[in-house]
């Protein structure tokens, strides 16, 4: 599996530590930046890693705001993208079990590392369930379709 990353600056310190744990999983990702901590605009970081997951290129991604949301709002204008926006260990597992969640968002302001690295294990870790949730999901990409005309 390789995953997409990518954050603001207020995720940006977050989104290191994890990239640690990565390297120490033999996980393989590509960083789409931010590369400092230095001010930047998030939805332009989600737009981007929306896409690479959107297009197939990347199996799952990980983003970072202050908050986790303004950066999982963006990605998840993108067609495709089921971005879940965590803080707590129990949904990180279910959005993958039952919403079949694509993109993994986190607060760097909200969670610290230990907690994060435990919810980017359960997010990589657990397979969607499918079944009656495949028929849910489904449901979400048909709203999709009403929206966009694909
Ligand atoms: C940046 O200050 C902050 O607004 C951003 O990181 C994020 O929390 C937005 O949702």
């Amino acid at each position: 599996m390789v995953l997409a990353l990518g954050s603001d600056h207020g995720g940006f310190a977050l989104k290191e530590e994890i990239k640690k744990y990565l390297d120490s999983r033999g996980v393989a990702y590509h960083d789409f930046g931010c590369y400092s901590p230095e001010s930047c605009d998030y939805p332009v970081i989600g737009k981007t890693v929306g896409e690479a997951v959107a297009s197939g290129e990347y199996e799952r991604g990980l983003l970072f705001c202050g908050t986790g949301i303004g950066i999982s709002l963006a990605a998840n204008k993108v067609p495709g993208i089921r971005a879940a926006c965590c803080s707590d260990c129990f949904s990180a597992k279910y959005t993958r079990m039952h919403n079949d969640a694509n993109i993994l968002a986190m607060g760097g302001r909200v969670v610290g590392p230990g907690l994060a690295v435990e919810m980017v294990a359960l997010f990589l870790d657990t397979e969607f369930e499918g079944g009656r949730h495949q028929r849910r999901v489904d449901m979400i990409s048909q709203i999709e379709r009403e929206y966009t005309g694909k």
